[in-house]
C-alpha cells in the first residue's frame, strides 16, 4: 500500500455510471437555481461575505481550527483580543478572496495560483513539499493509510497533469464529475506539508466559478464534509485500495446538491432581511436613508464611523449621527472596542449564526 504510486489523470474507468449521471442531474438543477437567484440580487458582496464567514468557519474546523462566531467578530473587526484560531480562520477568508478574484482575472487555475492560496492560508512560503516522509493518516486509529508521492519533481509532474486537466476540456465529461476527480487527484498528491485539505476545498469553489456554474463564491462543501466526515476520508481511500470511483463521485454530487439548496435558502433569508430593513429604515430614518447606507450595513455584520465616512463621503461628525440614529431606532447595537466603536447588524449575525 506505500509503495503506491499516484496514475495521472484521467481515470481509466466508466464515470458516467446510470447512478452518476441520475444525481448529476439534480446536483446541476439545484446548483443552476441558486446561480439563477444569486444573479438577481444587486449587491452580490453582501451574499458573498455572508457565505464566507460560515465557510472559513467550518473549513477551519475541520483541521481543529475551532472558533465562535464572536471571537470570530473580534478578529474581523480588527480588535485586539482575538484568538489565535480566529486569525487563521480570517486568512482562509483572504484565501478564498484572493483566488477567487485570480479566477476572474486570468480565466484559469493554475499550479502557481494554488501554491498562492496555500502560502496564504498557511501565512508561509514553504511551497511544494521538498522532504520526505509525509503520510495520511486515520483520524480515528492513527494507522497511516496512504503515503504520498515524495520528491519535488515528481509532484510537480503531478501538479501540471492536474492543472492541465482543470484547463484544458479535452473530454466531454461534466464539470460536476470532473470537481470529483480534481478534488481526489489533489489531495492525493497531497503537494504540501499542511492545509491540503482547506487548500483542496477553495480548488472546489474555484473550479465551481472557472466553468461558469457560479458566479459568485458561495457553494461550499465544508460543513457537508463535517456532517459526513469518516465517509469522506474513506471513500477517498477507497480510490486507491479498490478502484472504487462511483461512491465518491455521488458522495461529491450529493454535497454540491445539498450545499446548494441550503445556500439558496441562506441567500434567500438574507436577501429578504436586507429588503426588510431597508423599508424599515427608509419608514423611520427617511433623512439619513439611502441604498448605499444599506449596502454598507450588510457588507460585513458590523461597521465603524470611519467606514460610513468614506463610503458616503461625508463628515465624520454626519457618519457618528447616522449611526447614533440606527441605534437609537434598533437597527444597530454598539459596543466600544479599544478605541474604537464597532456598530452591530445584530440581525444579519444572528442569521449567520444560526445557520447549520
Ligand atoms: N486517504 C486519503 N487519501 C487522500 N486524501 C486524504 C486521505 N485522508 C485524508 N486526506 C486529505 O487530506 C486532508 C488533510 O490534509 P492537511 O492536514 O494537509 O490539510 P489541512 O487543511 O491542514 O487539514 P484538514 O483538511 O483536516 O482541514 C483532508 O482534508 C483530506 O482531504
Ligand atoms: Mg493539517
Amino acid at each position: 500500500m506505500f509503495d503506491y504510486e499516484l496514475p495521472m489523470l484521467p481515470p481509466n474507468v466508466e464515470l458516467e455510471t446510470k447512478a452518476v449521471l441520475k444525481q448529476l442531474a439534480r446536483s446541476n438543477r439545484a446548483l443552476a437555481e441558486l446561480k439563477g437567484y444569486a444573479d438577481t440580487i444587486p449587491n452580490k458582496h453582501i451574499l458573498i461575505n455572508a457565505v464566507l464567514i460560515n465557510e472559513s468557519k467550518d473549513s477551519s474546523a475541520i483541521e481543529n481550527i475551532v472558533t465562535t462566531h464572536d471571537d470570530l467578530y473580534q478578529a474581523m473587526s480588527n480588535t485586539s483580543g482575538a484568538s489565535l484560531a480566529a486569525k487563521e480562520v480570517e486568512n482562509y477568508r483572504t484565501a478564498i478572496w484572493q483566488g477567487y478574484e485570480l479566477v476572474k482575472e486570468r480565466g484559469m487555475l493554475t499550479t502557481n495560483m494554488i501554491i498562492e492560496i496555500q502560502g496564504l492560508i498557511e501565512k508561509n512560503r514553504a511551497g511544494i513539499r521538498k522532504l520526505p516522509g509525509t503520510v495520511l493518516r486515520n483520524e480515528k486509529t492513527g494507522e497511516t493509510v496512504y503515503a504520498p508521492p515524495e520528491g519535488e519533481e515528481g509532484i510537480r509532474s503531478l501538479l501540471s497533469n492536474l492543472e492541465k486537466y482543470i484547463n484544458v476540456d479535452e473530454d466531454d465529461i461534466d464539470p460536476l464529475i470532473k470537481l470529483s476527480i480534481i478534488h481526489y487527484q489533489f489531495e492525493s498528491i497531497h503537494p504540501f506539508y499542511d492545509g491540503n485539505g482547506r487548500t483542496g476545498r477553495i480548488i472546489n469553489i474555484l473550479y465551481l466559478v472557472l466553468k461558469g456554474l457560479l458566479d459568485s463564491p458561495i457553494v461550499y462543501l465544508s460543513s457537508y464534509i463535517i456532517r459526513n466526515k469518516s465517509e469522506y476520508y474513506r471513500l477517498l481511500q477507497d480510490i486507491r485500495d479498490s478502484g472504487e470511483w462511483e461512491e465518491w463521485i455521488l458522495y461529491i454530487l450529493k454535497g454540491v446538491e445539498e450545499m446548494s439548496v441550503e445556500t439558496l435558502e441562506l441567500v434567500k433569508k438574507i436577501n429578504e432581511e436586507v429588503e426588510k430593513m431597508s423599508k424599515e429604515i427608509k419608514e423611520k430614518l427617511p433623512k439619513i436613508y439611502s441604498k448605499e447606507l444599506i449596502d454598507l450595513l450588510f457588507y460585513e455584520f458590523y461597521t465603524k464611523i470611519s467606514y460610513i465616512e468614506k463610503g458616503l463621503s461625508i463628515t465624520r461628525k454626519t457618519a457618528s449621527n447616522y449611526l447614533t440614529a440606527l441605534e437609537n431606532e434598533g437597527f444597530l447595537t454598539s459596543e466600544k472596542i479599544g478605541k474604537e466603536r464597532i456598530y452591530q447588524n445584530k440581525r444579519l449575525y444572528d442569521m449567520i449564526k444560526a445557520t447549520p
